[in-house]
Order: structure tokens, then sequence, then C-alpha cells
């Protein structure tokens, strides 16, 4: 049973995903499918995208535009638009800064703006951000991108403070290492030492992050989470 007459049934629900077109957005995407809702996939690239750079005011206007003629109403937003680029602060340059920044953080409240006044209209929605455990104990050479995902984090707190009295529930995922193509890039010497590191000794798998997705949006599952960060990190981190 849904907990408002407002809610949206637990399946054909309309959910946005930036970043669907690859890695842990697309195993995200694929999951609300299955699930039997219908999904707008906002990307850079991808056959099947809506063409977006999340971190271009106009563009992220003209593509959630295009979401809200496919889907009619967007119930969830999965904010999953990201790059990771490496420097150590001291040669990092400001142009790497400003990317990383206006991508991995300025996107997500490009896109939330987008969408909470309906959300709050309808008095049901779900907002879920990916950002990341660097966001909690920070990396070598990712200044910038663990600043973007603390600044994630702290973002989702403050709009799940706004927004929780309308029954619309803003939450992040942090995950831990994900075999993506983001992590890809990353040297193999890194890799191995990172898996060391992890008491699973493992990187996760995009299909054991997408589940905790779900569960965020689900309703009642997902209910009593607001401003939360949940961690599916094979134990990198334990807040
Ligand atoms: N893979 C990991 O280990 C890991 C860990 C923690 C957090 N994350 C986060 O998860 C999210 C997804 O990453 P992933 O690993 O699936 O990477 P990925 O590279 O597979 O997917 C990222 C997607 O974002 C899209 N994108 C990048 N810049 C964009 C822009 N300006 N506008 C629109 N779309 C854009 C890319 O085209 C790509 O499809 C990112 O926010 C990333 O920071 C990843």
């Amino acid at each position: 049973m849904n907990n408002t007459d407002s809610a949206p049934s637990t399946s054909g629900r309309a959910v946005v995903v930036t970043g669907g077109a690859s890695g842990i957005g697309k195993a995200i995407a694929e999951a609300f499918t299955a699930n039997g809702d219908r999904v707008a996939v906002l990307d850079r690239f991808g056959v099947d995208s809506i063409a977006v750079d999340v971190s271009d005011e106009a563009s992220v206007k003209a593509a959630f535009a295009a979401a809200r003629m496919q889907l009619g109403r967007i119930d969830i937003l999965v904010n999953s638009a990201g790059l990771l680029t490496e420097s150590r602060l001291e040669d990092m340059t400001l142009a790497m800064w400003n990317e990383t920044i206006s991508v991995d953080l300025t996107g997500v409240f490009l896109c939330c703006r987008e969408v909470v006044a309906e959300m709050r209209q309808q008095k049901w929605g779900r907002i879920i951000n990916i950002a990341s455990q660097l966001a909690i104990k920070g990396g070598t050479g990712l200044s910038h991108y663990s600043a973007a995902k603390a600044g994630v984090v702290g973002l989702t707190k403050a709009l799940a403070l706004e927004t929780a009295g309308d029954n619309v529930l803003v939450n992040s995922i942090a995950p831990g290492p994900i075999e993506t193509p983001l992590v890809d890039g990353i040297s193999e010497d890194w890799k191995a030492a990172k898996r060391k590191e992890l008491p699973l000794g493992r990187f996760g798998t995009t299909a054991e992050v997408a589940p905790t997705a779900l569960l965020l949006a689900s309703d009642p599952g997902g209910n009593l989470f607001v401003g939360q960060t949940l961690g599916p990190n094979s134990g990198d981190v334990m807040p």
C-alpha cells in the first residue's frame, strides 16, 4: 500500500536517470524498467538517450522538457551523470577543478531544480543522488572529485529538509569502487592496492548498487529515508 493518496503505484512510475547510458546509471535505469517503471535516460551519449550536458543550464532545461513530453510527469529522479579525472592538487589546473565541480556537483543542483516544484505539487517524489564514499574519506589525486561529492551529500541533506514536508524524499548513494568505464582508466596497481584495502577484497558491480536505488524509491520501503547517505561500498567506509 502506498503512504499517501497521491503516491504513484509501486510500478509504472515515471523515472529520469541522468548518466543512464553507462555504468551505475545504466544498471539503475534497467532495474527500474524491469520493475515496470517508465524510464527516460538523459546522457551526453547513448542512442536511446535524451541528449544533455548536466553542467549546462539551458541544456538541462531542454532535456527535462523532452523527458516530460516522453513521460507525462516525473516521480523519481536519479542523478548518476558524473566524470572522474585525477591530479594532485598542486598540479591541478583551474579548468580541471571547474569541470569536475560543474558536472559532478552543479549538474546535480541543476537537475534537482528542474523537478522539485512538480514533485512538491504531486506530494510525492524521490530524488536519489549518486555521491561517492570519497565524499567521506577523500582520495589522493581526487580533491576536486572528493569536494564535489561531499557537496552532493550536503546538497542532499539541505534539499531533503526543504522538501520532506511535501513527501519529496531526497537521499544519496555513496558507492565504493564499482567496475564501470569510470574506473577502467585507473592504473592496475592502484586497483590492486585498493582491493587489498577493502574488507570484501573486491570491487562491486553495478548490479549490486542498483537495488539500493530501488529501495530508496520504493513505497513503503523507502518512506523513512530522508537526507541519508547509503553506502554499498565493500566495507570501504563505515560511517
Ligand atoms: N564507478 C565507481 O567506482 C563509482 C564509485 C562511486 C561513485 N560513482 C559515481 O557514480 C556515477 C556513475 O559513474 P559510473 O561509474 O557509472 O561511470 P560511467 O562513466 O560508466 O557513467 C557516467 C555517465 O555519465 C555521463 N556523463 C558524464 N558527464 C556528463 C555530462 N556533463 N552530462 C550528461 N551526462 C554525463 C557519461 O556519458 C556516462 O554515461 C558518477 O556520478 C560517479 O561519480 C562511481
